[in-house]
Parts: C-alpha cells; sequence; structure tokens
C-alpha cells in the first residue's frame, strides 16, 4: 500500500488505461449536507492492454454500494484506499453500480461538487471528478454521459448539466428533476452541473450552417444587467471560429455560468462553461475597460475550447499546452481581429508581450521552471501555469510565423481531420503542422521539451564597399532545474533595417523580400548577409516578437532614438522606448541603492514628448510607449533586487515626466475626452487610457494641480474606468482627499462585490499600506479569506504588487506570507499554492531580506499538514 501522497509522476511513465468506459448515468440526490450520487456505468477491456483489474480513482467520498455486472460486491471483492478502489479478475465486459455520499457545503476547495451563495456548482478539471464518483478520472478515457439531477424545486429552481435537456418535471414533495444527455463521448474533467437559484439573458443564434443554436447566460438575480458584453462576446466568438478556421458550434444549446466562488478565470464544461463571474459581468457603471477586454477573452478562450480541448483532447496532463497553449493563441487572435486595425492588433501584442515579461520569464528562471509540456510533477494543478499557457501560445504563435496563416489553417485542418474525437499529445499537432505543410519541425520540439527562456545575442556588422550586412545570431538557454544543458532552438527571428531616414530598407537577401525578413536560427551561431544595403542600416529585430526569447544587441541611445520614431514595426517601435526608459531605470535604481544622486536626461523626456503630441498615433499606442517598465520587470534585470530602491527610482522617473512634460499631458487629458455614452471599444478605450495615464503622471508631480483633476475626475466619473483611475491616482499621490474618496467608492458600491475586490485591491498596492494596514483591512467585514477572488483582491494584490513593502527590511511582508499561505492552506489548497509562487525569486534579494524569505518558507515547508500543492512549490523554492 501507498502512504506518501507526495508522489512525483512522469510523463515517461505514461500507460493506456486498462478499462475504457462506453457509457456513465449519473444519478444526483442534491442536498448541501448529504448529496448522494449514482454512478451507472459500463466499461470494457482496452484492447491493447494487458490483463489487469479495474482502478478508479476517488477521493473524499463515502461509498455506500457497489454492484458488478448486477452483483453486489463485499468488502473482500475490492481494495479501496482514499485515493483508489480497486477490483481484481474483472471480466471483459462490466457494468458497475455505485453508489457514493458526499458533503457539497463542507467543500471548501471548489474542486469537485460544492456550494456557493447556496447554489451547487461543479468544477471538475483537473481531477475534481474522482471527489463526485468513482471513476478512471483521467483525459484518456472518454465517455457518453447521461445525468438526471434532481433537487428541491424551490431552492434551485435551475437544474444544468451538459448537453441536452431531455425531461424535466415534478417529483411530489417539493422536489423536481431534469435530465440531460451529451451527445459527444467526453473525459471526465469537462462534466458539470449546475442546481441554482438563478436567472438568463437568452437568445436564438444563427450558426452558419443554418441551424439554430440557444445561447444563455446564467447570474444571479441581481446581476441581469450585466450580461450583455458576455452575450455579445459569444455571439462574436462563434462566428470568429466559423469564419477563422472553419469550426461549428456542435451543439443545440450553449450556456454560460457565471459563480462567486471560483480558483481560476472560468471554464469549458461542454455546452456548460462555468464561468468566474469577474469574467462575464459588465455594465459601465462597475467595469473598467480592463475588465471588458477580459470578458470577450475568456468567453472567446471557453467557447474556442470546444474544438481545442473538447473534440480533440489530451491524452494526459502533461500535454496540457496542446489544449491550452492554442486556445491562448486562439482567443488572442481573436481579441486582435475584434479590433480590426494593424495598430490595434499590435496594442494587443504588445500586452503580450508584457504578460510574458511579467510572468513568464521570471517563471522560466525560478525554482517552478518547466517546459511547456512538463515532464513530471507532483500536483498538476501546480502545472496551469504562465508557461503551459502564454509560453504555449507563443509557440503555437512561432508555428504560424513559420509556415504562414494559410499554411497554420492547412496544419489545423489536419489536425483535426486526423484527431476528432481523440485524446492526442503535443507531438500529434507539431506532427500535423509539419504533415500539412511539408515542413521539417523536429527541432522545433525543444519548445516543448526545454524550459528557460533563450537568450538571442546579435552582432551586426557594415561593409560599405560590399554594400552588405553581416547579422550574427547567437543563442543559448541557462540552466534550468533539471536540464542544464540545452540543445539549440528553432528560433524564428523577424527582422527589418531601417535606413537614416527613417524608412525600411527592401531586404533583396536569398529569396527575402519585401521589408521584413524571418530568419530562421537553429544554430547555436549564424551570420545572415544583406546584400545591396547602401547605408549603414538600424536593425529592427525580433518584430512582433517573432520569438519568446530575450534579444541583446548593443543598441546606442541614438539607434534606439531613431527606432521609437520611425519603426515601421509598432511592437519594436515600443520595444525601443522599453530599452530607453529601462536602461535609465535600472541605472538609477542602482544609484539610490548605493546612495546616489537622481537625473534623467532631457533627451528621454523629449522622446517622450514627442511620442504623447503625434496625433498620427493611435491614443492606445501611445499610451503603452509611455508605460514605464513595471518594478517587477526591472527587478529581473537586477543583479541583487533592492525592492525599495525600484520602487523609488521608477516613482522619482514617473515625477519627472509629470513635471517636465505637465503642459503637453494637460492637452492630451483634454483632448482624449470621451464625452457622450460609454462605449468599451478599443479606440474609446484608447482614448480613456492614454487621458488616464496622463492624469497619473500629472498626480506624481510634485505640484497639486494633477491631484486637483483627479479629484474632479473622481467626481464627475459616469464610468468605472475614469472612477477607478481616478482614485488610483489619487491614493497613489498619497493625496490628503484620497481617504475620502475610497470611504465614498466603498459606500456606492459595498453591493457589488467585483466593485469591492477593486477597492481592496487598490489598497493593497498603495504606496503606504505596511503590513499593518493589509491585517486592518482583513478585519473589515467585507473581507473574507474563502472567496478566492476578495482573497487576491487583498493578499495576493499586496504579496505580489506591493513589492516596496512587501519586502520590509523587518522581514514581516514574509511572515504575513506565510501565515496566509498557512491559513488559506486548510480551506483552499489551489489557492494557497498560488500564494506561494510569490517567494519564487527569493534567492535574488539582498542577504538580508533573503534570510528572512528563507526562514519563512521553511516555516510553511516543516508543516506536517500541508497539501501537496504547497509542498510541491516550497520545497521547489528551497531546493
Ligand atoms: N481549463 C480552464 C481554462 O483554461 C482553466 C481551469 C483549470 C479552470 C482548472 C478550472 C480548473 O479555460
Ligand atoms: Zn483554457
Amino acid at each position: 500500500m501507498r502512504t506518501d501522497t507526495s508522489q512525483t509522476i512522469y510523463r515517461n511513465d505514461y500507460t493506456p488505461p486498462s478499462y475504457l468506459v462506453e457509457t456513465v448515468e449519473l444519478g444526483f440526490d442534491l442536498d448541501p449536507a448529504r448529496t448522494i450520487v449514482a454512478n451507472r456505468m459500463t466499461m470494457r477491456r482496452n484492447p491493447g492492454s494487458k490483463r489487469a483489474g479495474i482502478e478508479l480513482h476517488g477521493e473524499n467520498i463515502e461509498l455506500v454500494a457497489l454492484r458488478m455486472n448486477g452483483k453486489l460486491l463485499g468488502k473482500r471483492d475490492y481494495r479501496i484506499d482514499g485515493r483508489l478502489l480497486r477490483i481484481p479478475n474483472t471480466p471483459d465486459d462490466v457494468t458497475l453500480e455505485i453508489e457514493t455520499l458526499t458533503a457539497p457545503e463542507k467543500n471548501t476547495t471548489l474542486s469537485g461538487l460544492y456550494v456557493s451563495n447556496g447554489n451547487f456548482f461543479t468544477q471538475c478539471e483537473a481531477e475534481g471528478f474522482r471527489s463526485i464518483t468513482f471513476f478512471p478520472d483521467r483525459p484518456d478515457v472518454m465517455a457518453k454521459f447521461t445525468v438526471m439531477l434532481r433537487a428541491d424545486k424551490e431552492k434551485y429552481p435551475v437544474l444544468l448539466s451538459n448537453g441536452n435537456l431531455v425531461e424535466e418535471g415534478e417529483l411530489g414533495d417539493g422536489r423536481h428533476f431534469a435530465l440531460w444527455e451529451d451527445p459527444f463521448k467526453k473525459p471526465s474533467y469537462l462534466f458539470a452541473l449546475v442546481a441554482a437559484r438563478l436567472v438568463c439573458q437568452e437568445e436564438r443564434f444563427r450558426l452558419k450552417d443554418g441551424r439554430d443554436a440557444l445561447l444563455q447566460v446564467w447570474v444571479e438575480e441581481g446581476n441581469l444587467d450585466k450580461t450583455d458584453y458576455a452575450m455579445q462576446s459569444l455571439k462574436n466568438s462563434i462566428r470568429w471560429d466559423e469564419e477563422r478556421f472553419g469550426l461549428e458550434l456542435d451543439l443545440d444549446r450553449f450556456m454560460i455560468v457565471a459563480v462567486g466562488d471560483f480558483n481560476m478565470g472560468a471554464m469549458e464544461n461542454k455546452g456548460l462553461n462555468i464561468f468566474n463571474t469577474k469574467f462575464v459581468l459588465a455594465n459601465p457603471r462597475v467595469a473598467t475597460d480592463v475588465d471588458y477586454a477580459g470578458i470577450e477573452a475568456v468567453v472567446g478562450h471557453e467557447y474556442f475550447h470546444n474544438w481545442t480541448g473538447n473534440r480533440v483532447t489530451c491524452r494526459d496532463w502533461f500535454q496540457l499546452s496542446l489544449k491550452e497553449g492554442l486556445t491562448v493563441f486562439r482567443d488572442q487572435e481573436f481579441s486582435a481581429d475584434m479590433i480590426g486595425t494593424d495598430s490595434g492588433r499590435a496594442v494587443t501584442r504588445i500586452d503580450q508581450v508584457r504578460t510574458l515579461r511579467q510572468a513568464q520569464f521570471p517563471e522560466d528562471a525560478g525554482p517552478m521552471a518547466h517546459p511547456v509540456r512538463p515532464d513530471s510533477f507532483v500536483e498538476i494543478n501546480n502545472f496551469y501555469t504562465v508557461t503551459v499557457y502564454e509560453k504555449g501560445a507563443e509557440v503555437v504563435r512561432m508555428i504560424q510565423t513559420l509556415v504562414g496563416r494559410e499554411g497554420f489553417r492547412k496544419g489545423m485542418d489536419l489536425y483535426f481531420e486526423r484527431h476528432d474525437g481523440q485524446a492526442v499529445t503535443c507531438d500529434d499537432f507539431r506532427a500535423a503542422m509539419a504533415d500539412a505543410n511539408g515542413r521539417d519541425l523536429n527541432q522545433f520540439e525543444r519548445w516543448y521539451s526545454q524550459a528557460g527562456t533563450p537568450v538571442v545575442g546579435a552582432v551586426g556588422r557594415y561593409d560599405a564597399e560590399a554594400k552588405t550586412f553581416d547579422l550574427t545570431l547567437s543563442q543559448s538557454c541557462p540552466p534550468t532545474p533539471g536540464q542544464t544543458d540545452k540543445l539549440p532552438f528553432h528560433i524564428p527571428v523577424a527582422v527589418g533595417l531601417l535606413g537614416a531616414d527613417g524608412n525600411d530598407m527592401q531586404l533583396g537577401q536569398g529569396g527575402l523580400k519585401g521589408a521584413t525578413a524571418v530568419l530562421e536560427l537553429t544554430e547555436q551561431s549564424q551570420t545572415f548577409s544583406f546584400t545591396g544595403v547602401l547605408e549603414a542600416p538600424t536593425p529592427s529585430m525580433l518584430r512582433d516578437f517573432s520569438a519568446p526569447v530575450v534579444l541583446e544587441y548593443a543598441y546606442t541611445d541614438d539607434e534606439l532614438l531613431h527606432l521609437f520614431s520611425h519603426d515601421s514595426d509598432p511592437v519594436n517601435r515600443w520595444e525601443a522606448g522599453q530599452r530607453l526608459a529601462m536602461a535609465r531605470l535600472s541605472r538609477l535604481a542602482g544609484a539610490l541603492a548605493n546612495g546616489g544622486k537622481l537625473d534623467l536626461d532631457d533627451t528621454f523626456i523629449d522622446a517622450m514628448r514627442k511620442i504623447l503630441v503625434d496625433a498620427t498615433l493611435d491614443p492606445a499606442f501611445r499610451e503603452q510607449a509611455l508605460l514605464l517598465p513595471s518594478e517587477t520587470m526591472i527587478a529581473e534585470k537586477m543583479g541583487v533586487v533592492n525592492p525599495q530602491a525600484i520602487h523609488a527610482a521608477r516613482q522619482f522617473v514617473r515625477a519627472c515626466i509629470g513635471a517636465c512634460l505637465r503642459a503637453e499631458l494637460t492637452s492630451q487629458y483634454h483632448a482624449n475626452l470621451t464625452p457622450g455614452q460609454y462605449s468599451p471599444d478599443a479606440l474609446s478605450a484608447g482614448r480613456r487610457g492614454l487621458k488616464n495615464l496622463a492624469l497619473s503622471y500629472l498626480a506624481a508631480a510634485p505640484d497639486a494641480d494633477g491631484v486637483n483633476l483627479a479629484q474632479a475626475q473622481f467626481d464627475g466619473a459616469d464610468n468605472m474606468t475614469d472612477r477607478v483611475a481616478a482614485l488610483v491616482a489619487l491614493i497613489q499621490a498619497r493625496a490628503d482627499a484620497a481617504p475620502a474618496a475610497l470611504h465614498d467608492f466603498y459606500q456606492d458600491f459595498k453591493n457589488e462585490a467585483l466593485v469591492i475586490d477593486k477597492w481592496f485591491s487598490m489598497q493593497a498596492a498603495a504606496p503606504d499600506t505596511d503590513v499593518k494596514a493589509v491585517r486592518a483591512l482583513m478585519q473589515h467585514s467585507a473581507f473574507n479569506l474563502k472567496n478566492p477572488n476578495r482573497a487576491r483582491s487583498l493578499v495576493f494584490s499586496f504579496c505580489g504588487g506591493n513589492p516596496a513593502q512587501f519586502h520590509a527590511i523587518d522581514g514581516s511582508g514574509y511572515a504575513f506570507w506565510a501565515e496566509q499561505v498557512i491559513a488559506l492552506d486548510a480551506i483552499n489548497p489551489q489557492v494557497a499554492s498560488r500564494l506561494a509562487r510569490s517567494m519564487d525569486r527569493w534567492r535574488r534579494y539582498a542577504p538580508a531580506l533573503q534570510l528572512n524569505m528563507k526562514k519563512a518558507l521553511q516555516q510553511v515547508a516543516s508543516l506536517k499538514k500541508l497539501s501537496n500543492d504547497v509542498r510541491e512549490v516550497v520545497s521547489k523554492a528551497l531546493a
């Protein structure tokens, strides 16, 4: 018998299931304290497998009765150990009838069957189904599900599950039932049920093939005024997948249900997507432009999973990026296409690059670094990461860059032709892309198997005589846990050459035509020659961020200024500005850490001014170009991280911009007002974004004008974007008026949970909020550690979003962190484990801080009663 529950699972240990499940009939008698689950399934020995008994997963459920082929089994007929139920010596064809008991109201993990605000919900990915019933809970076992729900009609008038509603009716004694049937085979992680008091916005929507589908968005009664945008986004998603990939909705009904207690963003259960309220509910009064964009992206993401995830699913959880990386790529393309303009597309791309640098590069450089397709894990829930999702999407994007947009579509078509209805691997996806395009993607496989962010070094040499420009690219990749030596990656490097006039040169070299060439770096070092180059060029490399790498090139300030003013590639134009800013920020942070004095050059300010007032540029792009790298991004560039110095350096630059560009910022503020009815469209959102960035710089300047402007905006705001921006400006400027504004804000929105989350997180990230202040906020009657959104809004926002205070010299932040990880772990290990990750980079801090961080990590690690989730994270951090 196995007693060690924290075992490492290896990808190479995969074996096919010994039994397959053909049909499952589930019956639920729903009761918060005592839910009875009846499971009748037909199983058949997997032809390929050797003689073995049946093995079912099952956790936190009580077995009441077990029948095999009609015969009641006794204690001697099976073995059960709290994780597995084993029946030895089973015939080839088996019908199992299993009755189990659970107590959903006691389930605080939000995995499996649970209660939120009096309603029943399920969450089964990755391994939650096993706490609903005994089952081979692995994605390569796909079965047809029929589900009977029974519950009190008064309390739970709405009964939903996957697929089609077959029948519903009364049961007497106040109870009613609903019978659902999913026509598609699916793995257990895609099962869902909802039994709740909810209302819906619904609509019939004509699909491309002429069928009408019923679309529903289910919410609590008071939220019916916040469903329009989710519904619109769903319709846009359906249209987009028809047009871009020829993929249609395969069900007559598609439902989105919002729940206030949810560990993640949303879940793609077949036909019954369950969403965190954060990614459904919006109206101008309560949601910001960023919230609207999040809803569009997540609604799209979950809908797109219907093909990339559900119709074709993962063979095992190591293949998670097969569905997640691809589906993130699809939702990114969807959001970009919804804006429609090249410049809007570039702004979404810049946002993606920012996320990578802010979160994925640090992950790739830390103790939890893992390949896009991991080789091992202790707890799969720890691998729903920015690496699997966002870097996974970059890997898919690189394939599109290599085979072209049409080639990518051909690859997708072949992927579905080959694998519809199957559970497959990342290699299968790559093979479909390679075969459909006659391309060799063997070396490209290393993007799936090697962790770490590659560094690409570039050196240029112009020969004025020969009129050639030689670009030598070399690559290396730092070691990561368990992987010391890396082999060269297949890296697409998109390159353009700018002339002194700022225009792109036409590239004539070796079949390369046009202004941008995609060079394929496959060796450790390679030289690419451009001929017919009439003057010394300024190279613009990694255009559109063509690969998730760090590019090192010894740019001079003049070259960067040239690119910042002229690059035809907006992402690299932005990138030049980021390089200019980063050079100054890290120099200033270094100076501050060593007691040096602060100054900022006019060159930088002038470059910012030029972009700010350039009316030919989209406001959204100007906002991106003027936004400084975050404190986390600066920290990643420092040898030894000093969070207080980084914060002060960034504040100094912000104050300089506010003071030096006061006139221009003020006029841009007024030029970008968006009078009239609020609309979340990209152009309006971009104007608000630029205007509010201008406001934040003005408020950072020493004089009172900016603060007064913020106060006026706060008082007059007619939408949440402007209201929050003004409040943040007041808080960040430590304005005298900030406390009163916070008070009013709370009074106005105390019944809007998602707005109160904002109220907590703005305070958690405030410059004066120390541990003591966070503890005081935790005492507020609206705080609740059990609700993940609320925990994230305060505890996570402080530990991850207020580095200068979290890393207080006395170690109080770390002690607080340990305390909260431990408290959360007893409630919800998945959420606790996310918080545990805020110490990943502890070895990069000054020795005094390191010591306290290590102590806090050890304190958590020394606990006997700790989830696998948290234990894996802290022990890898300490390793
Ligand atoms: N599969 C979900 C998504 O990416 C994420 C998720 C994972 C949700 C695990 C809940 C639990 O859309
Ligand atoms: Zn997903």
